[in-house]
């Protein structure tokens, strides 16, 4: 063999070793799932016979007039270039006016036939001012928790789902450990309040994207971009919920409540498969996203690292065992494409071929089934707390809910211990920086009249809940 010809051989076997083989090894660990939808037939569905159907929403998103909180404040801010921070200057103002609708609300609920409401207290009403709670505001959530029961809908409650009362965002809010009592004693407060009414709980909402939006990337409240800070409020929030979990389990009947963390599964993925670079990037962005919070939870180390930016290690073995369910939001993934530079590297793009939604992600149910597995691994039982499709035209929706509940059905009939699935959200509402851009209800508001109308596309969603599925 000639020289130039056992180079160029050594060459490309190193090529395939050192790109290639890695390529391969990702791939067998995050499969990136295409099904043949065409071959598929999504009405081969079936639930176990005792599955919670539910909606769910957010305060902030619906409520109305949460004037004591920091998203207030935040979306009458502009930015550097005068810029609203809120898409074309909205306001969340009256929402949908939930506060004093919720009975009517409640009245969607059993038109859709769902059997539990998932919903978030405000903290910035129940504790208007530090250390000061408002009867009359939890009277407000005890009354709604009694309607609900009454008509047989059972309540889940989120206690923080991004929104912080001003007072506990100018101290610091999650920036800072020793404040992280403050959201317990609150807890507590709150669970004193409903314990009996309420035996489903979600402590924090999405605690990765509250740190991406609000300290990696600023589109969200406190709107900082600060790596090494976001690492540590992740830390610090993740810790809010193990002490809230052990605080409620310490108080009476809290070994009957079931308390969890909900967590979004956006898989981060490479946008070439074949692409190392890719690759990698996607993976680094997977592992802080997802892998440091699921990895806390499972074995109470925490390890935060973006090389470069940000690096942080902190270790609570009460961590371990504080969740009686995982909540599951899942609504699509994001794809990487290497660069050096890295405005372009971090931007989410979609796969050709891939089906936008209204959302800059593409509907990928696909992503679900993985979601699911990926958190069966915590062996402890699933609860699905948020999903859903921003389609404006309402043309997408029905195929939405029939494909996602496919996959949803798929994971279960294969083992995964899926008890419920709650679709986000009942109405059109405030989407934070997308103000009520985005449409991801299942009836459409009209603000001014504050009507509500069904979707068409939301049938499905009934008819799959009344239909006799065979149960497991
Ligand atoms: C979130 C929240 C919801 C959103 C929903 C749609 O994921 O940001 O939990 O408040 O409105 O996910 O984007």
């Amino acid at each position: 063999m000639k020289t130039s010809t056992k180079i160029l051989l050594s060459i490309l076997t190193l090529l395939l070793l050192v790109w290639f083989v890695p390529c391969i090894i990702f791939q067998i660990q995050r499969p990136q799932l295409k099904w043949n939808w065409s071959k598929i037939d999504v009405n081969k569905i079936s639930f176990p016979k005792d599955f919670i159907w539910g909606v769910a929403t957010a305060a902030h998103q619906v409520e109305g007039y949460n004037t004591n909180n920091q998203w207030y404040l935040w979306e009458s801010t502009v930015d550097a270039t005068g810029n609203p921070m809120i898409a074309r200057g909205q306001l969340s103002g009256m929402a949908c006016d939930h506060w004093r609708r919720y009975p009517q609300d409640i009245r969607l609920m059993k038109e859709l036939g769902v059997t539990s409401y998932r919903f978030s207290v405000e903290w910035s009403r129940v504790e208007p001012r530090e250390g000061v709670f408002d009867t009359l505001a939890i009277k407000h959530y005890q009354e709604e928790c009694d309607s609900l029961i009454a008509q047989g809908i059972t309540p889940m409650v989120t206690l923080h789902h991004f929104t912080n009362p001003i007072w506990f965002e100018k101290k610091g809010a999650f920036e800072k450990m020793e404040n992280v009592a403050d959201f317990v004693r609150f807890t507590e407060v709150v669970y004193l309040a409903l314990k009996d009414r309420v035996k489903l709980w979600c402590t924090i909402n999405e605690p990765a994207v509250y740190v991406v939006g609000g300290y990696f990337q600023g589109d969200m409240p406190p709107g900082k971009k600060d790596p090494k800070l976001a690492a540590v409020v992740l830390r610090n929030i993740l810790e809010a919920h193990v002490q809230a979990y052990w605080k409620i389990k310490s108080l009476p009947g809290g070994d009957q409540a079931k308390v969890g963390l909900v967590k979004n599964m956006t898989q981060m993925d490479p946008y070439r498969k074949w692409h190392l670079g890719d690759w990698i990037f996607a993976n680094l962005i997977e592992g802080v996203f997802n892998g440091t919070t699921l990895n806390f939870m499972k074995t109470g180390h925490y390890r935060f690292s973006m090389p470069t930016m940000a690096k942080l290690i902190d270790e609570n073995p009460k961590a371990i065992g504080s969740m009686d369910f995982i909540g599951l939001n899942y609504y699509s993934h994001y794809n990487y494409k290497f660069s050096f530079n890295l405005d372009k590297a971090f931007k989410a793009r979609l796969l050709p071929g891939e089906i936008k939604t209204d959302m800059d992600y593409a509907s990928y149910p696909e992503g679900f089934y993985r979601a699911i597995k990926t958190v069966s691994e915590l062996g402890i039982p699933i609860m699905i707390t948020e999903n859903g499709v921003a389609d404006a035209k309402d043309d997408s929706r029905a195929q939405f809910i029939s494909q996602y509940l496919y996959a949803l059905s798929k994971s279960i009939s294969e083992g995964c211990n899926v008890q419920a699935y709650y679709y986000w959200t009942l109405i059109d509402n405030f989407e934070w920086s997308l103000g009520y851009d985005m449409k991801f209800g299942l009836y459409s508001l009209d603000m001014p009249t504050q009507r509500r109308t069904m979707k068409n596309g939301s049938k499905r969603y009934q008819e799959i809940i009344s239909e006799k599925l065979n149960p497991l």
